[in-house]
């Protein structure tokens, strides 16, 4: 059946599949402080799941659960069908890599990677083809012999990924993996993680406060906020349609106009701001939002276009302002639009052609249109 194939890459939406790690009505308290306050998640076998969200909000705590280093203070963790609440941490079939790697100084990469193998009594010979395979898995072919103080920051991080997925675990927790190492390579080993993942099958839950990687790593994403979960979607979906101001908000930036909503459709809501002068959104798709509700409408910046003359076909959903500022960034620009009112409208442009020097789209001071599409505009109600 075509449905099946569907959701080999989206097992969430198959009712007939059941999730591989449970969270159930989980909290955890650290005295009268509520960590992690009354979560609910599902995750699927072979995701590669992101807890995203501020320092602070809870995700290593809620990491730290699923690997048996904390206890709940309430709820049931399950994972491959099993209740895991009481099984201790080395039995649990997960292993965790932590944000600081934790190698030991005085071992090889080689040791490091078998420590856990020996540990369990893993006879020679079987240590000894696992740690060459996972050696050549993580690319680490030529520094076996090396120890961490010997290795690079995404050295040392392959090390760790090595050690951590020798012993097969269902599950890997990772712990802001690549928070250490510095832009260029946390972009490239991004990419080195998500083939890992696909080879192995593995599932994998990650935590990072970074929007960006989650963006490009996860399958799935879970927003926190507070210990609580604020969202749970794809990449794009918590991109697109953000439920909330703090979502839009957290996940890339967006414009924000306050109003109130006067039509509501099946397949259209206006809304009017009466602090924006009065203006009027038309968004092209339906709510089941009451005449009056206050809601907010936001727009993202790269959703705007902007102009030096009036957008003619755009009869609503325009606007005048500005130049405020421009901030030229190679491959886009940012522009800062102040609007009559004093608001300051984002706008991002991509740049196309290369800029005469000195030479903008649009030049400090002068007056703008921006304009964009029915569709481009989401509406908020909390
Ligand atoms: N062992 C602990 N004792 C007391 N408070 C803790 C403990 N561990 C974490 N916390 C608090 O719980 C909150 C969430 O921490 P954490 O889960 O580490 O956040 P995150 O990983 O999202 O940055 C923080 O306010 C932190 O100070
Ligand atoms: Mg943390």
């Amino acid at each position: 059946m075509p449905q099946d194939d569907n959701f080999a890459h989206r097992p969430w939406l198959d009712p007939d599949k059941d999730p591989f790690i449970k969270i159930r009505s989980v909290s955890k308290r650290f005295g009268d402080f509520t960590a992690v306050d009354n979560v609910d998640l599902d995750i699927y076998k072979g995701e590669l799941f992101c807890l995203l969200g501020g320092s602070g909000c809870g995700k290593s705590t809620l990491l730290r659960m699923l690997a048996g280093f904390e206890t709940p203070s309430s709820g049931e963790l399950f994972i491959d069908g099993e209740k895991i609440n009481d099984i201790p941490a080395y039995a649990r079939p997960v292993n965790m890599m932590f944000q600081s790697y934790a190698l030991f100084p005085h071992m090889t990469v080689e040791k490091n990677i078998a420590y856990g193998l020996q540990r369990d009594g893993v006879a020679k010979a079987e240590i000894k083809d696992r740690v060459s395979d996972m050696i050549k898995l993580v690319q680490l072919n030529d520094l076996a012999k090396r120890k961490p103080n010997q290795l690079s920051g995404g050295q040392c991080q392959r090390v760790a990924l090595a050690r951590a997925l020798i012993k097969q675990p269902k599950v890997l927790l990772l712990d802001e993996p690549l928070a250490a190492l510095d832009k260029r390579l946390r972009e490239q080993t991004q990419y080195e993680l998500m083939n890992l993942q696909d080879q192995l099958g593995i599932t994998f839950v990650v935590v990072t406060h970074d929007q960006e990687e989650a963006m490009t790593l996860s399958t799935r994403i879970a927003v926190m906020d507070k210990g609580k979960f604020v969202q749970t979607g794809t990449p794009t979906e918590i991109y697109e349609t953000p439920d909330s101001r703090f979502v839009a908000n957290f996940i890339g930036s967006a414009n924000i106009f306050q109003g109130h909503v006067v039509e509501s459709d099946r397949d259209r809501v206006v809304v009017r701001s009466v602090r924006d002068d009065n203006l009027l959104f038309y968004i092209d798709h339906g709510s089941d939002l009451q005449v009056n509700a206050k809601v907010w409408v936001a727009i993202r910046p790269e959703k705007v276009r902007i102009s030096t003359t009036p957008h003619a076909e755009a009869r609503s959903n325009q606007l005048a302002g500005i130049v405020h500022d421009i901030g030229y960034l190679g491959r886009l620009s940012n522009y800062k639009i102040k609007l009559d009112n004093g608001k300051m409208i984002d706008v991002t442009h991509p740049n196309q052609t290369r800029p005469k020097s000195g030479e903008h789209l649009a030049d400090w001071d002068e007056k703008v249109y921006l304009s964009w599409e029915p569709s481009s505009a989401v509406v908020l109600t909390q």
